[in-house]
């Protein structure tokens, strides 16, 4: 039984970005108008060293979540304690407002893939992995968040949809959901299904973070580079989101070809913006509402 029940409270943070190292001196000099910042966990599951200096240090004037690539929740393979153990470590160490990781596997019997890789999504395959998850927040004594991930393979063992799979197994392992809004749009451009159809699916009260973050074209695939600026449909698809959710804590993962910092405190603006904009539309309507019924 975990011991920090988010889904009751679903703490609201604002508008974050990752962390990267390419950014520590300017954000400490300069304390950017960022809400929060998220963290890469396996960057800092370390004893000591310059990153986790800096870690530290930032850590006192942001807020922080922890995200994790390495959990493997998905995999035949045994929960890997070492690495928990690591995690819980750090999760002491920072106080994130939460940690996540994604909904893959990520290798088996010792074989690592470096890559996020799909599971099939079957009534065992939700069991599986609930099962883990549950156990995972036991050991930790905290919620967590799964993401989904973007693919660019299928099953022919899957029984249902990817959304229905997610929203199973967070029921079931009582646990949160990290809502990638890119990962949906490259998903649905890659096997061909209305971003809408998932975007609507999921249970409102468990959806605790949204990720934005850019792609790129290839041949007949959108391949997830977290390299560029967010897409123009990407930000559509933000805006449904934010309608459909209301106030969710939203960040801009950039992880490859990384620009100066203002650069991405230009583009967190505008995903500010929007959801702002959403706000105070959906506040008005509810004040005339409000008139009209007295
Ligand atoms: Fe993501």
């Amino acid at each position: 039984m975990s011991t920090t029940n988010l889904t009751e409270q679903r703490p609201y943070l604002g508008f974050g970005l990752g962390l990267r190292k390419e950014h520590f001196e300017t954000v400490l000099a300069d304390r950017p108008d960022v809400d929060w910042f998220e963290i890469t966990s396996e960057n800092y599951m370390v004893d000591g060293g310059k990153p986790l200096d800096y870690l530290t240090r930032i850590r006192e004037h942001y807020p922080m979540v922890m995200h994790g690539v390495s959990m493997s929740i998905g995999s035949t393979a045994a929960l890997d304690f070492d690495y928990l153990k690591k995690l819980k470590t750090l999760i002491n160490r920072v106080e994130p407002a939460w940690f996540s990781d994604h909904l893959c596997w990520t290798g088996v019997n010792g074989l690592n893939l470096h890559d996020l890789m799909p599971l099939p999504y079957t009534e065992e395959a939700v069991q599986h992995v609930a099962d883990r998850v549950s156990q995972v927040q036991d050991y930790i004594g905290r919620q967590m968040l799964l993401e989904n991930v973007s693919s660019y393979i299928s099953y022919n063992d899957s029984q249902m949809s990817e959304w229905e799979f997610l929203r199973l197994v967070a029921e079931r392992a009582d646990c949160l959901i990290l809502l990638d809004i890119n990962n949906i749009y490259v998903s649905a451009h890659n096997h061909n299904f209305d971003p809408l159809s998932y975007l609507t699916a999921l249970p409102k009260e468990r959806v605790c973070q949204f990720h934005l973050a850019g792609h790129t074209h290839e041949n007949n695939l959108i391949i997830d580079t977290h390299d560029q600026p967010i897409s123009d449909p990407v930000f559509e698809l933000y805006a449904a989101a934010i309608e459909h959710y209301g106030k969710v804590s939203t960040m801009i993962e950039r992880d490859d070809n990384i620009p100066p910092l203002a650069e991405l405190l230009t583009e967190l603006e505008q995903v500010r913006a929007i959801a702002e904009n959403y706000f105070k539309d959906s506040e008005k309507n509810e004040r005339t509402a409000k008139i009209k019924t007295a």
